[in-house]
């Protein structure tokens, strides 16, 4: 091919190259892609794309050929140290023919490979260096020459303009989703502030009729028997009067402002204790206990109360969802690198369907309505969370469910 013709065939290589990374908007796929255009413009057989790290202002290996995973994650190289590390402090590209050997500055430095030539150009971007690009040939005699350092500068002049876009596209993505994130979280605390005062509001004005159906429904059923005419009835208007009293109570409950507290809680034995009251209700639903609790789990810090009320409503749920019995098992461990401890809670109850999983910890979430407020789960997760807890949920449809409790320790 004649000289014009081969530059024509450059430039319009180069071209397509530019106009691909251009278009780019992942950060991972973009370096790879610069390298394997660098890699197949040059005709090399490996190589690799580094970065300088913000923090560290060393080199890290970012895309390679002919490496090892293995390699790539451990290299890191200083500013000033071996070739790319040169390259990088000097902002300068280097061409090197012969292997390492044949040049002064680096002979000193040990070869891994017989390179036959390579070529390393610094990632500019307003005069600051982010990065090197690095092509070597090891095995074919086609020997990189001036005029491919020139090349490969070119192609690295835009390469670095794509990684300066592409990462403050990213940064600035990752940027929005935090405020829009703390934005919500803003939204949800204003209407939660909201419904408290307003839900304090209507449980002190509908809380004293309730007081009186409920106190006039007693009254008259102590003058009646069980099967009296009106008995059943009149049951019906006390249970309904404390069913609203008792919706109400929540309601105000979960509206108003949890404290975090840091009080020194021991998972085993609060779990006993709220055991042994439900214990009963369990029984009589058929539903066997099983207790696996470790010794060796510390201390949560956590509310006493709310520790307990987070195992309370885990429990009922799991005895709503065994109507024909099952067993009911809770397990405890340390959990993390010893600093969380971990309650298990599992039941072998008609599980969760995938359709609803996602929604369980939503305020008001039920698929047991009337009775079911869908609250119990939403103040156990807004308990664990206060106290830098998670709470998480495995459920086999039709065969039970586990929720998994894990709190931090008390040093
Ligand atoms: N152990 C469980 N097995 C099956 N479904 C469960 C279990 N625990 C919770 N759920 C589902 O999560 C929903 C929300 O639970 P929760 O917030 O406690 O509200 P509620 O118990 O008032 O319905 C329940 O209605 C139920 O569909
Ligand atoms: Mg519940």
């Amino acid at each position: 091919m004649d000289i014009k013709k081969q530059e024509l065939k450059y430039v319009t290589e180069l071209l397509n190259i530019t106009k691909k990374m251009l278009s780019a908007f992942n950060l991972e796929k973009l370096l790879k892609q610069i390298l394997d255009a660098s890699l197949e413009l040059l005709k090399a057989d490996s190589g690799s794309l580094m970065l300088i790290e913000e923090n560290s202002k060393t080199l890290k290996i970012k895309a390679a050929r002919g490496l090892s995973e293995e390699v790539c994650a451990k290299v890191e190289v200083n500013l000033g140290e071996h070739v790319s590390g040169w390259v990088a402090k000097e902002g300068k590209p280097l061409l090197l023919v012969g292997g390492l050997k044949n040049d002064s500055r680096f002979s000193h430095l040990d070869e891994k490979k017989s390179i036959k030539s390579s070529i390393c150009v610094p990632l500019i971007v307003e005069k600051r260096v982010i990065g090197v690009l690095n092509l070597n040939n090891t095995v074919s005699d086609n020997l990189f020459s001036e005029p491919d350092l020139g090349l490969l500068s070119l192609l690295a002049n835009q390469a670095a303009i794509s990684i300066w876009s592409v990462r403050l596209y990213e940064e600035t993505k990752k940027a929005n989703e935090e405020i829009r994130l703390m934005q919500k979280k803003l939204v949800e605390k204003e209407k939660m502030a909201a419904l408290g005062q307003f839900s304090a509001g209507i449980a002190h004005e509908i809380n004293n009729p309730l007081t009186t159906i409920i106190g006039n429904a007693q009254y008259l059923m102590e003058h009646m028997h069980k099967g009296d005419f009106g008995w059943e009835e009149i049951n019906d208007v006390k249970e309904a009067a404390q069913l609203s009293s008792r919706i109400i109570a929540r309601l105000f409950k979960y509206c108003s402002p949890l404290e975090k507290k840091e009080e020194a809680v021991d998972v085993n034995d609060s779990i006993r204790q709220v055991v042994e009251l439900a214990k009963n209700n369990f029984t009589k639903q058929g539903i066997k206990i099983d207790l696996g609790l470790d010794s060796n789990v510390k201390n949560v810090i956590v509310g006493l109360d709310e520790f307990r009320e987070v195992i309370f409503n885990v429990i009922f749920n799991a005895k709503a969802a065994m109507p024909a019995g099952g067993t009911l098992t809770i397990k405890t461990k340390m959990a993390g690198t010893q600093d969380m401890a971990e309650v298990l809670i599992s039941d072998t109850g008609r599980g969760i369907p995938a359709n609803v999983i996602d929604n369980i910890f939503i305020p008001f979430f039920s698929t047991r309505k009337p009775q079911g407020l869908g609250l119990g789960l939403a103040v156990c997760k807004h308990i664990v969370d206060l106290h830098n807890g998670t709470i998480e949920v495995e459920s086999r449809f039709g065969k039970g469910t586990t929720f998994i409790i894990k709190l931090p320790v008390y040093k």
